[in-house]
């Protein structure tokens, strides 16, 4: 039988929101950023460890008290230039079997919840592929030109937001990240080898904090209980 893993890339700088302090580590309801999803994923009996993927020169994530983890958090100094690099380096370093599966959740998703993540485990545990959460996408989508001007309206019949966490086999996926250029997100990989992962029905509020007003919707969220 597999185990399960997590894997948390948090190497980047959040340049969007315009602050010197990385977003990971933005006070959010009183914790920094990164706290709430690695305590959440700390929290699912299934996953064995979570690792979290830093810059090598990281001086933020030690200052924190971690102990609610207990032995469960494994910080690695090794994040790249880009996302994919990040995560692809820490899937390196985190020696994983080949099949067992890592669920690769981004740092700047502090309201996923435990339910999501536990429903998302029980729908892929046996799939071939590995999946994603993701939502149906609501709003009506415009093409711009190059002024800026609505060029057409796109059918969003069918299309989905894509979210983390991202579920694949160690193996499958490091291999697919070190074939793969100019991906956005993990399943991009998977998909450039011509698998299709499964979308797993998610909501809104595991969104991803990206402006400063995101934080404001967030820290409701996560007072609300999620
Ligand atoms: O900036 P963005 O929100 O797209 O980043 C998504 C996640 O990828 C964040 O958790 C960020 O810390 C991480 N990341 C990384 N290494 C990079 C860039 C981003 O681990 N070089």
């Amino acid at each position: 039988m597999s185990d399960f893993y997590a894997l948390v890339p948090a190497a980047g700088f959040g340049a969007r929101m315009g602050n010197e302090l990385p977003k990971q580590y933005l006070d959010l309801a009183g914790r920094p950023m990164i706290w709430h999803a690695l305590s959440t994923l700390c929290a699912n009996s299934n996953i064995k460890t979570v690792f979290v993927v830093l810059a090598p020169e990281d001086e933020y994530f030690a200052r924190y008290d971690w102990s609610h983890c207990k032995d469960k958090l494994a910080p690695l100094y090794c994040g790249g230039k880009t996302r994919a690099e990040s995560v692809e380096n820490g899937l390196l370093a985190s020696e994983l079997e080949p099949d067992d599966w890592v669920l690769v959740h981004d740092a700047a998703r502090p309201c996923l919840s435990a339910h999501l993540l536990a429903r998302m485990i029980a729908e892929l545990r046996d799939d071939p592929v590995g999946g994603i959460l993701a939502v149906p996408v609501a709003d009506t989508l415009k093409r711009a030109d190059a002024q800026q001007r609505i060029a057409h309206t796109e059918p969003r019949e069918g299309l989905w937001q894509a979210q983390t966490p991202q579920m694949f086999r160690a193996g499958l996926l490091a291999e697919a990240l070190a074939r793969s250029s100019n991906i956005t997100d993990d399943a991009g990989a998977i998909e450039a080898l011509g698998l299709q992962p499964k979308l797993v029905a998610s909501d809104t509020s595991n969104f991803k904090v990206t402006y400063p007003q995101d934080i404001v919707l967030a820290e409701l969220l996560l007072q609300q209980g999620k």
